[in-house]
């Protein structure tokens, strides 16, 4: 039996299928490369382009593999896009979800891992943020997660579908075989990395004067392989009968982008310069996870999400790809 993994060719797909496969899991990645890397994603690994909700392309998928269950990672996931082009964001992560799942329930896979957000909180009104707190996004693209989490509860009730929705907090450093290449890169932590390679001449501060300590917003940075390996005890638990849930991915512990950029200037042992600019719109000064009910429900805890650990992956990585999966050295096979 395989796992279909959609948006397996992107960031936090490619390092959750690396996981897998240590693991001995059978995966068959689907991506439509629009902004995922072809380079991402093993030769051995059976890859098909497209839509995750091409009815088509999923039923060619279910002919050549078993598959008893879908991690869905595939989504555009740019918060300032989303507000731009939201028919872009419904139509990409609530219509092919749409799609997906219903194809997936009518050949009888029960079983998902969704990848939801904590945009879909909006401006929290607590801190730390548990699954209680109320979830009233504040931008398209939180909708289209939030959208998506109901979709999943109503398929849970009528059709038997079993979820696992997971909030992630924000995603950041490398595995040992796949990193972060986005382009147009919106995060801090590779942001910060390109400032520190002298890829660009300063780097960008949003805000100054926020109600933090030292006046930058706060987040909650959880490394990508602690978040794969969420992804896997959640299957593990479904598979096991569990029963669908959404639960926050964080550590329970922020830290400022002062403090990112203080820690990037220690691991790179580089200059980098900042330029304080205007505060972006819609953005929280705090974002920090409760994280107690994962720690629970899968025995998940944080391994390695220390923000000097995060920063010096990621930092290995870039070195190891200064061109991203462009023009990577090598093709790792596992
Ligand atoms: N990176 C974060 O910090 C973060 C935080 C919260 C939630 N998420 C969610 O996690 C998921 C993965 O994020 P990421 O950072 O790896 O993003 P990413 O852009 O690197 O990966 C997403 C992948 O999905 C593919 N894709 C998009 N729409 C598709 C479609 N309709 N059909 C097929 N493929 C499609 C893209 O080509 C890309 O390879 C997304 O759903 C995102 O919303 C990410």
């Amino acid at each position: 039996m395989a796992i279909l993994v959609t948006g397996g060719a992107g960031y936090i797909g490619s390092v959750t299928v690396e996981h897998l496969r240590a693991s001995k899991e059978k995966v068959v990645v689907l991506d439509d490369l629009v902004y995922g890397h072809r380079g991402a994603v093993d030769s051995d690994v059976p890859f098909y382009q497209g839509k995750a909700g091409d009815s088509a392309l999923l039923s060619r998928i279910v002919k050549e593999h078993k598959l008893d269950a879908c991690i869905h990672f595939a989504a555009l996931a740019s918060v300032g896009e989303s507000v731009a082009d939201p028919a872009k964001y419904f139509e990409n992560n609530v219509g092919q979800g749409i799609a997906l799942t219903g194809f997936l329930i009518r050949v009888g896979v029960r079983n998902i891992v969704f990848s939801s957000t904590c945009a879909t909180y909006g401006e929290p009104k607590e801190i730390p943020i548990s699954e209680k707190c109320p979830q009233w996004p504040k931008n398209p693209y939180g909708w289209s997660k939030f959208c998506m989490e109901r979709l999943l509860e109503s398929y849970d009730l009528s059709y038997g579908l079993k979820f696992m929705a997971l909030r992630y907090f924000n995603a950041a450093g490398a595995s040992e075989h796949h990193g972060e290449d986005h382009n147009p890169e919106t995060h801090l932590i590779p942001n910060v990395l390109a400032a520190a390679a002298g890829e660009k001449p300063e780097l960008a501060v949003f805000g100054d004067n926020y109600p933090t300590p030292d006046g930058t917003p706060i987040r909650d940075y959880i490394h990508v392989s602690d978040l794969a390996d969420a992804h896997i005890r959640a299957l593990d638990y479904l598979r096991g009968g569990g029963n669908s849930e959404a639960l926050n991915v964080g550590t329970g512990h922020g830290y400022s982008v002062l403090e990112v950029i203080e820690c990037a200037r220690q691991v790179t042992k580089r200059e980098i310069r900042i330029r304080i600019e205007a505060p972006r719109a819609g953005d929280p000064a705090r974002l920090v996870a409760d994280s107690s009910r994962i720690q629970s429900v899968l025995s998940w805890k944080p391994g390695v999400s220390d923000l000097r650990t995060i920063v010096q992956s990621a930092w290995k990585w870039r070195q190891q790809h200064p061109q991203g999966y462009s023009k990577s050295a090598s093709q790792h096979n596992t």
